[in-house]
């Protein structure tokens, strides 16, 4: 068994092994952490590339990217800190761009020969020592202290669950969001796009050009953000997180609505929430189609049968093809499901990255921000790095577990019940709570004369392979 990490650059003396699944923009973040810290690591990429979703047709069959693919976190809030999209950078670039950033990113900061591509993980364990044993495809074996887990959550689809009635027997095609590509096959064609979320938009919107009729069906009412107001990108526009949320979210929600009135004035569901209680549906272009009557919103899909569509207030269309854009399923394949799973898409991790029983897996990139994951990903790198080092210290267990049912709580409390509502945060909120957190935890660390983390220890969670 090799130990990996052996001919890491720069290894610190007596720094954990450490192994990243996944070189998307989190795996990126968190490696150059590592890399600006001298920790070795080994970063396993299952693509011949990096960037994940933002690679489109990626070799590893993941990405949901379409051929037109616009971001809709702006620029300036999707960008690292440290690393500035390009001046030529419209305010929300195409995929392509966005893909070359992350390219340049890696080889800016030099770490890429610490990425092994092609090289996906099979299997995550751990020993009875409580060290990972990571199963490369191919077979080899590798040894690591620490696990940096960075897969994504936005490539495992999730159909309608159970299936409506009559769908196997659909005359016509039906698809899901992730495997769209452009809107060539809707030409002349009737469409029927399910859901509320902004691949729904998106999709609706491109099928509105082409298709000989586009419905658009939902079963619940969201607030549609424009891309920009006053002149800015909406997520421009001062947030601050000392201010309280319910302030915050009266004045957001009286701009959406001075903006574009409410969404039944469009046909669309009456949103069952306020502004802030649901993850953002971003679009300036899907009121403009409805009201253009390109796009005809519908209730929910009741049934199918044959080529009709049934909706559930009783109104019918004839349709050639469905597009189901009802979101993902946050997976880890590697792990076994009793060791670590996200069962109805609920992990209980404390701020989005440490395992309460684990300590020695972090997750980055595991959070739903209403603004842009890349931020996040890299102050949660920075995070996890300072821990490896002695440089931040966890609270006690009992703390660590009273934040987590807190969190569950709040987020509970605040969101509309739903699976695509159980790893949110606030994207100002969630940095200003880790800056933090990260001052307390380097009190901590110092009180304790810095020492490194017991990462090995086993734990009730151990799985020996
Ligand atoms: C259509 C769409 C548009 C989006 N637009 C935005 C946006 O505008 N702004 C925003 O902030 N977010 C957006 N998102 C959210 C998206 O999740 C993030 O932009 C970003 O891709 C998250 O990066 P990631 O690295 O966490 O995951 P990914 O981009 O999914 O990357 C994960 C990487 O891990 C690798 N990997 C997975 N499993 C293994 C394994 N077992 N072994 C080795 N490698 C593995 C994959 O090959 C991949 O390269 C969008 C999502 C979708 C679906
Ligand atoms: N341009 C862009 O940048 C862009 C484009 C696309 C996607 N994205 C991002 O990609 C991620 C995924 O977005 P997404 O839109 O694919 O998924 P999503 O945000 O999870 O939205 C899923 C939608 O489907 C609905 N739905 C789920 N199951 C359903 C069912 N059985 N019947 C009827 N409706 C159902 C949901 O309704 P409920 O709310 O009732 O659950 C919701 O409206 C998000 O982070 C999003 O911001 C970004």
């Amino acid at each position: 068994m090799s130990t990996g990490a052996e001919n890491g650059v720069g290894r610190l003396e007596g720094a954990p092994r450490v192994c990243i699944i996944g070189a998307g923009s989190s795996g990126i973040a968190a490696a150059k952490a590592l890399h600006e810290r001298g920790i070795a690591f080994d970063c396993f990429e299952k693509s011949d590339r990096v960037g994940g979703n933002w690679v489109f047709a990626n070799k590893n069959g993941m990405s949901a990217a379409y051929r037109d693919l616009f971001i809709n976190t702006s620029r300036p809030r999707m960008e690292y800190t440290d690393f500035p999209m390009p001046d030529s950078y419209p305010d929300f670039p195409h995929h392509t761009q966005i893909a070359a950033y992350f390219e340049a990113y890696v080889d800016h900061f030099g770490f890429r020969d610490r990425i092994e591509f092609e090289t996906g993980v099979e299997h995550a364990s751990r020993e009875a020592d409580g060290t990972w044993r990571i199963e490369l495809e191919g077979g080899e074996i590798r040894s690591y202290d620490a696990l940096l887990v960075a897969n994504g959550h936005h490539w495992n689809a999730r159909w309608p669950e159970p299936a409506f009635p009559g769908a196997e027997s659909f005359a016509g095609e039906q698809l899901h969001a992730h495997s769209y590509i452009d809107n060539s096959i809707f030409e002349d064609k009737r469409v029927v796009v399910l859901g509320m979320g902004n691949s729904a938009m998106d999709i609706a919107v491109e099928a509105s050009y082409v298709a000989r009729e586009t419905y658009l069906a939902a079963r619940s009412g969201v607030w549609i953000i424009p891309k920009y107001v006053f002149g800015k990108p909406v997520d421009q526009i001062p947030n601050d997180p000392r201010v309280p949320f319910k302030i915050r979210q009266r004045m957001i929600q009286q701009m959406i609505r001075s903006y574009a009135g409410p969404p039944e004035r469009y046909g669309l569901p009456k949103p069952g929430h306020r502004f802030g209680e649901a993850h953002p549906t971003i679009s300036g272009r899907i009121l403009d189609r409805i009201q253009h009557g390109t796009i005809q919103p519908m209730a929910n899909i009741a049934s199918f049968e044959g080529s009709t569509v049934h909706f559930v207030d009783g109104r019918s269309a004839e349709a050639d093809v469905v597009v189901y854009c009802t979101g993902y399923k946050i997976t880890f394949p590697f792990f076994d499901e009793e060791l670590v799973s996200a069962p109805e898409n609920r992990i209980e991790l404390y701020r989005r990255v440490f395992h309460p029983e684990i300590p020695n897996v972090f997750f980055i990139g595991l959070l739903q921000p209403l603004g842009a994951i890349m931020p996040l990903a890299e102050a949660q790198g920075a995070w996890v790095g300072d821990h490896l080092l002695g440089d931040y210290a966890l609270p006690g267990p009992a703390e660590l577990e009273a934040d987590i049912h807190a969190d569950q709580a709040a987020m509970r409390a605040r969101y509309v019940a739903s699976k695509r509502h159980t790893i949110q945060v606030d994207f100002d909120d969630y940095l200003h709570a880790l800056a933090k957190e990260r001052r307390l935890g380097s009190e901590r660390a110092r009180a304790s004369g810095f020492r490194p983390p017991a990462l090995c220890r086993p734990s009730a969670a151990t799985t020996a392979s």
